[in-house]
């Protein structure tokens, strides 16, 4: 039986049954709108999603404010979701941003590092390894105090400075990252260039470097409309964790081809007709993306929002 805005369920060879959607609109999305959105509506934002089912909402970053003004009220939205039964993944890139985020009780963090030297200079102000050494303590104090770290690893598969990314370089870092104790990498495709193979190839060679699929997430924007067929490669390689955006929304102050993320409704209605559990109702999320885009004034670029929605082009 196929419920109304329901695609039917038919099950494929070689998935999971189940995946955990890391939802970074909050984040990803908002840090790169124009104009700040009020912390009220962030908080808001952040509710709906929880009660669409998410369970990991990525809610702010305690970088400087200067470099993100968009999330410069870090401190004031934080507390205000807190309560929430979910986790609340937040970003930091230093000891500063780590002290930022106990302070008001975090207990998941993300470090966020680059492939390429031109992405680590423009997003951090350091060489890549001047990056991963800044992360170094972050890391472990951050598990000294027995908090989850994500490590996120931006281009991994091209970069709008220096072109494609040879595969071997992603992995040093990578590995870089696992060896200071992240608990999970997130492979970030910042500027959407990734195919299918590529992702295939890149997973492939992150398993003969040691590193298991199992600590493995993937991070695709969809600036090329292959975000979705990306997904499904990962997910046939055994990836469980897949980051996405609420309505599309998303893109990188500081690498600008880069477009919004995967929608979170677009993967929920492929996985949904694969059979695969999420736990997100797709009524909500889309009402929710809904609710967001009239905020913001204007349209979400995702397809499934537009067609569950009938919004006005
Ligand atoms: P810097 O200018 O080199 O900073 O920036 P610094 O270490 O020289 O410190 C300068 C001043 O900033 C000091 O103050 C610090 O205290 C202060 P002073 O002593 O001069 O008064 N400061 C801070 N203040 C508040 N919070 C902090 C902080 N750190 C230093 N955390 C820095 C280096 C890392 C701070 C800067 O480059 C930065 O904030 N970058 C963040 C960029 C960012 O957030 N980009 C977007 C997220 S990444 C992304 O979107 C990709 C992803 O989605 C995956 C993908 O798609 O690929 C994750
Ligand atoms: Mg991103």
């Amino acid at each position: 039986m196929t419920a109304p805005g329901l695609p039917m369920t038919v099950p494929a060879e070689g998935l999971p049954a189940r995946v955990r959607i890391h939802e970074v609109g909050a984040r990803d999305g908002l840090q790169n709108e124009k104009t700040a959105v009020p912390t009220e509506v962030k908080a808001e934002f952040v509710r709906r999603l929880a009660d669409a089912g998410l369970t990991t909402i990525e809610a702010t970053s305690f970088v400087h404010p200067k470099w993100v003004p968009q999330l410069a009220d870090a401190e004031q939205l934080f507390p205000r979701i807190a309560d929430l039964p979910v986790d609340l993944p937040v970003l930091v890139p230093n000891e500063r941003g780590l002290d930022r985020a106990l302070a008001l009780g975090a207990r998941r963090v993300a470090v966020f590092a680059s492939a390429t030297e031109s992405f680590a200079k423009a997003n951090l102000n350091r060489t890549v390894d001047e990056a991963l050494a800044m992360f170094e303590p972050v890391v472990s104090r951050a598990k000294a105090e027995g908090v989850h770290v994500r490590g996120y690893l931006s281009m991994c598969f091209g970069d709008p400075w220096e072109g494609p990314v040879p595969v071997p370089q992603v992995v040093r870092v990578c590995r870089a990252l696992v060896d200071m104790g992240c608990d999970e990498l997130s492979l970030g495709d910042t500027i959407g260039v990734a195919t299918p193979g590529h992702v295939t190839a890149l997973l492939t060679a992150l398993n003969a470097a040691d590193v298991p699929t199992p600590a493995l997430g993937v991070h695709f924007h969809d600036t090329y409309g292959q975000a979705l067929a990306n997904t499904l490669a990962a997910l046939r390689h055994g990836v469980t964790t897949v980051d996405a955006s609420a309505g599309g929304l998303g893109g990188c102050p500081y690498a600008k081809s880069a477009t919004g993320n995967l929608a979170t409704e677009d993967l929920v209605w492929m996985l949904r007709g694969l059979g695969i559990d999420t736990g997100v109702d797709l009524g909500r999320l889309v009402a929710t993306s809904v609710w967001m885009a009239d905020r913001l004034g204007r349209p979400s670029p995702s397809r499934t929002v537009r067609a569950l929605s009938h919004q006005e082009q």
